[in-house]
């Protein structure tokens, strides 16, 4: 291998290409972040722990029974998602091993089609076949301009001290910012159990608010002639937050078009998942609604 320059390893590529490498590189390591700063990714107590989100995507995923294999090593595979994630994007934007990075980019978001984004109708609405492509894209024009050089392999050569050294950076640097991302997590103040979410006066018959639940979770409540109840906002597919519509009386994911109905217990009607929102308990207390 040549010797190592960032800026020509940039210079030397077209326009077209420094696009997408940036693009790539630069939301493979916002992917890592979001990851590594989420209190919940690894904690299976968690609605957003990665093993929920794997079990979200059995019933319909045609690689389910990989699957079923991940989710009993889940906080693994929560460690090698956040990790892999971080080094390809570091690996992308330094140019080291740029054409391995962009096959590893490929494959993750080939299994993340597979997974995640598989039940989203029409594909184009899931953003994991719009990545592969990128990856793709981005994989052959590397291989091209390696060719060009005679360069032949796309494995670093191991026998090279230096490309040892730059591989070795690269993984250090992502230990490094999965470990960072967890100084970060947001610490956000909760309501305790039992503290009020709203009096009667501003919930009447038929009203519904946005409150945040004691674990934490965005999540909303709703009072009828009945009473009252109330779901989490988290949506079951992959943990965005959903938001009540009151004209559709369903509340709906922004993310992949989940929809789910209040009045059917949470039950999803609608979108790439099959299960019901995760239910809340609340009460009347005196002149206030609280949750218990
Ligand atoms: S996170 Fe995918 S539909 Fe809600």
């Amino acid at each position: 291998m040549a010797n190592y320059s960032l800026s020509r390893s940039w210079q030397s590529q077209p326009i077209s290409t420094r696009i997408v490498r940036l693009f790539l590189g630069v939301t493979w390591i916002y992917g890592g972040w979001n990851k590594a700063t989420d209190a919940g990714f690894l904690n299976p107590a968690s609605p957003h722990y990665i093993g929920e989100q794997l079990k979200g995507y059995l019933a319909t995923s045609p690689i389910h029974l990989i699957l079923q294999k991940m989710i009993e090593h889940a906080s693994l595979m929560g460690w090698a998602v956040m990790l892999g994630e971080f080094a390809i994007g570091i690996a992308t934007l330094l140019g080291i091993a740029g054409e391995l990075a962009a096959l590893s980019g490929f494959g993750m978001s080939i299994v993340l089609w597979l997974s995640a984004t598989w039940s989203v109708k029409p594909y184009f609405l899931g953003s994991d076949t719009a990545y592969a492509i990128l990856w793709l894209a981005l994989f052959l024009s590397l291989r091209q301009s390696a060719r060009s050089r005679r360069i032949t392999s796309i494995i670093p050569n191991l026998k090279d001290r230096r490309e040892v050294m730059q591989l070795v950076g690269v993984g250090a640097a992502a230990i490094v910012a999965s470990l960072a991302g967890k100084k970060f997590t947001a610490k956000n103040p909760t309501p305790e159990a039992g503290a009020a979410i709203a009096t009667l006066a501003e919930l009447p018959i038929g009203g519904t608010k946005n409150f945040q639940a004691a674990d934490g979770r965005a999540a909303v409540v709703f009072r009828t002639s009945a009473g009252v109840f109330a779901y989490s906002r988290i949506c079951t597919h992959q943990g965005c937050v959903a938001d009540y519509d009151s004209a559709a009386h369903l509340i709906k994911c922004p993310c992949h078009g989940a929809q789910f109905d209040p009045s059917k217990d949470g039950a999803a009607v609608a979108g790439p998942t099959n299960r019901a929102l995760d239910k809340i308990k609340v009460a009347i207390k005196g002149n206030n609604v609280v949750q218990i």
